[in-house]
């Protein structure tokens, strides 16, 4: 019995000597300390000992358990200091600059670019870049704009409604007309590029969320001249050449006279695609400001006029980028998203 137990003392320790991961040790616990394990096999054969001999080796066998014990855990708690050092190491090691090799790198939406792009135009022209909630209120977003109360788009099929059907989405980035009047006094110039939602069918050039980009200015003695000066700067910057303007008569509650501007087509001479072969694209909706619409944003019409004027920036962006379907600019398809 004394050789037995010694043999296992010392492949216990050799064991142990070896232990690596937390698995190795588990192995041997078992292997020892286990319900069907050596120890307890030891512990069996006690039983068939001599009264005597049961004396000498019940509490050697007993105190051998201890020490095994005892030595299981020390052995797991280095094991776990090391880990941690380990993770430690790894950690003051990691470099954040560090760049990989063929690593993808990320690139900005289309719409930043093109919002970067109309932004510094106007910038230029000596407007200034206005913000607005896209959470509006029913005031901003019809009443403030002479919207009648039986307007179509008022119609939940147009809108979302909040459940208190006095607040929405807002619909167009009108709503900053409203809320710039409000807070500044003329002369105002801004524009406001922004997101837009409306409860409509999807197809390839509508969405129910879309961006717009809204301009507006107010001084005194300004006219239809000076809104068609801005437009043509404005397209002809963003598509790097002299384009044609046609202006066509446009109701919008909020405009008078309202005005439709489309722009010749930049992108062929004779026809193509993109215009419908008709040499022509529409790009936006704009007039000089109903006076009503003034008065409502404490602005005297009598000594003040203006214009303003919404295209749909996601238009704007889709014509510039050729993106032929608008369900990409929100798809988050990387390989869309990637060639800009
Ligand atoms: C308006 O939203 C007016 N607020 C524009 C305006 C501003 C007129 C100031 C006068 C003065 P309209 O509903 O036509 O107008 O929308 C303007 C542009 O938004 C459209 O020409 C189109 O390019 C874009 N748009 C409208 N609905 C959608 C849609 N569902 N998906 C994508 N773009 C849209």
């Amino acid at each position: 019995m004394q050789n037995k137990i010694k043999d296992i003392q010392q492949n216990f320790t050799s064991d142990l000597i070896n232990v690596r991961t937390e698995q190795d040790l588990e192995a041997i616990r078992i292997k020892y300390l286990g319900r069907q394990g050596i120890l307890a096999d030891l512990m069996t054969e006690l039983k068939d000992l001599s009264a005597e001999d049961k004396k000498t080796f019940g509490p050697l066998c007993n105190a051998i358990k201890v020490e095994f014990q005892n030595l299981h855990q020390q052995t797991q708690e280095i094991l776990y200091t090391r880990a941690q050092q380990a993770l430690a190491e790894k950690a003051a090691a990691f470099d954040v600059s560090i760049s990989k090799p063929n690593q993808q790198r990320g690139s900005l939406h289309p719409y930043s670019y093109i919002t970067q792009e109309i932004e510094d135009i106007f910038i230029s022209m000596g407007f200034a870049v206005a913000d607005g909630p896209e959470l509006e209120t029913d005031f901003n977003n019809f009443g403030a704009l002479n919207i009648p109360a039986d307007h179509p788009a008022r119609a939940e099929s147009d809108t979302f409604w909040l459940p208190d059907m006095h607040r929405l989405l807002r619909t167009h980035t009108s709503t900053v007309q409203i809320r710039t009047m409000q807070q500044q006094t003329p002369p105002i110039a801004i524009i406001c590029p922004g997101r837009a939602l409306r409860n409509e069918a999807t197809d390839a050039s509508h969405d129910f969320m879309f961006m717009q980009i809204e301009g507006m200015l107010i001084d005194k003695n300004i006219s239809v001249a000076n809104l068609l000066a801005i437009l043509k700067e404005f397209l002809d910057k963003l598509f790097g050449k002299s384009l044609k303007l046609r202006v066509r008569p446009g109701f919008f509650p909020f405009v008078e006279p309202g005005l439709e501007v489309d722009a010749e087509c930049p992108f062929c001479t004779q026809g193509c695609s993109t215009c419908k072969h008709t040499r022509w694209i529409e790009l936006l909706g704009s007039g000089l400001i109903h006076p009503n619409v003034l008065a409502q944003g404490g602005i005297d019409p009598k000594i003040y006029s203006g214009f303003a004027f919404g295209s749909g920036l996601t238009r704007l962006a889709m014509l510039k980028y050729h993106i032929t379907d608008i369900r990409l600019l929100h798809s988050g398809k990387i390989e869309f998203l990637e060639q800009f």
